[in-house]
C-alpha cells in the first residue's frame, strides 16, 4: 500500500490563531487534508514533539529587488529576500510592485514579475505602489490591475518624488471603494518634514540623528488624522503601514472605536529601536534610519500596547535592505547628511523570532495573537485567507515548525540577506522555526535550504472582505442625495 498522505507532521502542538491543539497534520499534493489523531503514513514523516507547528508567516510589507525614488537598488534579490524569508519562518511575501513617475503600472508589474518568477523561493503577491494617478492609471490601468490580483496598493504622503497630495489621494480612495482594493497609507506631513529638514541643514545638523529629528511625531499622527478623515469621507477602509507614534497610534484607536474599518500595521523597529540608536557613533546610526523614524522607550511599550489590543492587525517587516556603503546606505560615505541616507531597514528574517521572543516568551501577547499578528490578518487583509494564513484542511501546507526554546543570538553573519548587517546585532531571542515547509515542500529544515530557485508561485489576491466600505454617509454627502440620484464619486 502506498503511504496515504505526502507527508505527515506528527506530536506537534499546532496553532491557529484562534485554537492550540494536539493533531497530526497530514498533507496532500501541497494542501493540509487531514488534522487528526495517529495518522496514517506519510511518504516524509516529521517528529514536531515538543515543537509548535503554526502557519507559515506572511510578510505583507517588504521591498524587493526594488528602485528607491532616489534611485538606489535594494541589497535582496527575489532570491536572497524570499530564502531569508523562509529562514525566519516566513512562507509568503508581497513586496511591491513600484510605479515611479511616468511608469505604466501595467509596465511596471510585468517587470516584477520577471524579476521574480526566476528567483522567488516561497510563494509572493504583489501590492502596487502608486506614485503617478494619471487618468489612464486610474481609469485603466489600476481597475484592471485589481481585478487581475493586484488588490492592494501603497500610496505617499510624502517623499518628493511619490507623494500624493490630498485631492488625487481623494480619487484614489474613491477608486479604491468602487473596485474594492485596499489602499496602504504611508502617513507623514511631507511640508513639517522638508521645513524641519531645511531647519536643520542650514544650521549643519546633518548626523544621522537628525533624520528622528526632522520626522516629529507630530508629522505622522497630523498625517494619520487626515488619512483617515479623507477616508471616512469617502466611506473606504485603509490600513496605515508602518505607525511608529504611540500619537498616531492613538489617532487609530480612536477612529476604530467610532467603528471605522481603519487597519493599522507596526514593525519590529518600533518595539526594538529608538531615536537613540541614530546617534551611534560615526555614520553608524544610519543602519537606523527609516521613515517613520523609530521613537523611544515610552513609544515602544505604546506600539507594544497596541498590538496587545488589537489596534495594530499586522506586524510586517518593512524590510527595506540597503547596503551600509556607498552603493545603498550611504551615496557620500561619510559625509552622507541624514537627508541623503537610504531609508529603510532590513527585517524578513528576524521578523517573527523577534516577535515570537519579545511577545510570546515575554508574556506579553498569546501564541494565537502571535499567528494572527504574523500570518493570518495579513491573509485575511489582502484577500488570500483560507488558501494561506492558517493550517485547516484545504489550506495551503504552508508552516513553520517552532522550537519554543531555541536561544539564538542575533548577528549579521546568521541571516540570510544581502544586507551585510543587522539593527539587532548581539540581541538575544528564544524560539526559532527549525522546519519550514511551503507548499508541502521542506524549504528550511534544520539550518539548510531545500529549495530551488523559481520554486515560488505567485498568488492573485481577491478583493477582501475587509476592504468593503462601511455604506457610513457624512452628513453633506446625504444632503447631496435629496438633490441629485448620481452618485458624487
Ligand atoms: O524607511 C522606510 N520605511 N523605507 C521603506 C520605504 C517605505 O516607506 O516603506
Ligand atoms: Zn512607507
Ligand atoms: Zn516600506
Amino acid at each position: 500500500m502506498p503511504p496515504a498522505y505526502d507527508l505527515v507532521i506528527r506530536n506537534g502542538k499546532i496553532v491557529t490563531a484562534a485554537d492550540t491543539f494536539d493533531a497530526d497534520v497530514c498533507v496532500r499534493d501541497g494542501r493540509v487534508v487531514a488534522l487528526e489523531g495517529h495518522a496514517g503514513p506519510g511518504a516524509r514523516e516529521i517528529d514536531a514533539t515538543g515543537r509548535l507547528v503554526m502557519p507559515g508567516g506572511i510578510d505583507s510589507h517588504c521591498h524587493i529587488e526594488q528602485m528607491s525614488s532616489a534611485g538606489v537598488v535594494c541589497a535582496d534579490d527575489f532570491y536572497s529576500g524570499t530564502v531569508s524569508a523562509a529562514f525566519g519562518g516566513t512562507t509568503t511575501v508581497i513586496p511591491f510592485a513600484a510605479q515611479h513617475r511616468g511608469q505604466s503600472l501595467r509596465q511596471v508589474v510585468r517587470d516584477y514579475h520577471a524579476a521574480a518568477e526566476p528567483k522567488a523561493v516561497v510563494d509572493y503577491a504583489f501590492h502596487l505602489i502608486i506614485s503617478d494617478p494619471t487618468e489612464q492609471v486610474l481609469g485603466q490601468e489600476l481597475p484592471a490591475l485589481i481585478g487581475d490580483g493586484y488588490t492592494s496598493f501603497k500610496i505617499y504622503m510624502t517623499y518628493e518624488r511619490l507623494r500624493i497630495a490630498d485631492g488625487p489621494l481623494l480619487d484614489i480612495l474613491a477608486l479604491a471603494r468602487r473596485t474594492g482594493a485596499l489602499v496602504m497609507v504611508h502617513a507623514e506631513n511631507h511640508d513639517m518634514i522638508q521645513w524641519m529638514t531645511e531647519r536643520l541643514l542650514e544650521q549643519g545638523l546633518v548626523r544621522p540623528l537628525f533624520h528622528a529629528v526632522s520626522h516629529p511625531r507630530l508629522a505622522e499622527s497630523e498625517a494619520t488624522n487626515r488619512a483617515i478623515s479623507l477616508a471616512e469621507l469617502v466611506d473606504v477602509p485603509v490600513l496605515l503601514v508602518h505607525v511608529s507614534a504611540p500619537e498616531a497610534a492613538r489617532v487609530i484607536r480612536e477612529a476604530q472605536t467610532r467603528g471605522l474599518r481603519i487597519y493599522a500595521e507596526t514593525c519590529p523597529q518600533y518595539v526594538m529601536l529608538g531615536a537613540d540608536d541614530l546617534d551611534k557613533s560615526g555614520m553608524d546610526g544610519a543602519m537606523f534610519c527609516c521613515s517613520p523614524p523609530p521613537r523611544d522607550a515610552a513609544g515602544q511599550a505604546a506600539i507594544w500596547q497596541g498590538l496587545v489590543n488589537g489596534t495594530f492587525q499586522v506586524f510586517s517587516s518593512d524590510h527595506a535592505p540597503y547596503r551600509f556603503d556607498r552603493t545603498g546606505k550611504l551615496p557620500r560615505g561619510d559625509n552622507t547628511t541624514f537627508k541623503e541616507i537610504a531609508n529603510g531597514l532590513p527585517g524578513l528574517e528576524t521578523r517573527l523570532p523577534i516577535l515570537f521572543s519579545e511577545g510570546v516568551w515575554r508574556g506579553r501577547i498569546t501564541v494565537n495573537q502571535f499567528v494572527a499578528l504574523g500570518a493570518t490578518n495579513h491573509a485575511r487583509l489582502y484577500g488570500l485567507y483560507p488558501r494561506k494564513g492558517t493550517i485547516a484542511v484545504g489550506s495551503d501546507a504552508d508552516m513553520a515548525i517552532w522550537d519554543p526554546d531555541r536561544r539564538v543570538k542575533l548577528t549579521a553573519s546568521l541571516l540570510h540577506d544581502q544586507v551585510g548587517y543587522t539593527p539587532y546585532e548581539g540581541v538575544e531571542l528564544t524560539g526559532w522555526p527549525v522546519t519550514v515547509i511551503s507548499r508541502g515542500r521542506i524549504v528550511v529544515d534544520q539550518g539548510k535550504l531545500h529549495a530551488t530557485r523559481g520554486s515560488g508561485q505567485f498568488l492573485k489576491c481577491a478583493q477582501a472582505e475587509a476592504a468593503k466600505p462601511l455604506g457610513r454617509v457624512v452628513p453633506e454627502l446625504a444632503t447631496v442625495r435629496r438633490f441629485s440620484d448620481r452618485p458624487l464619486f
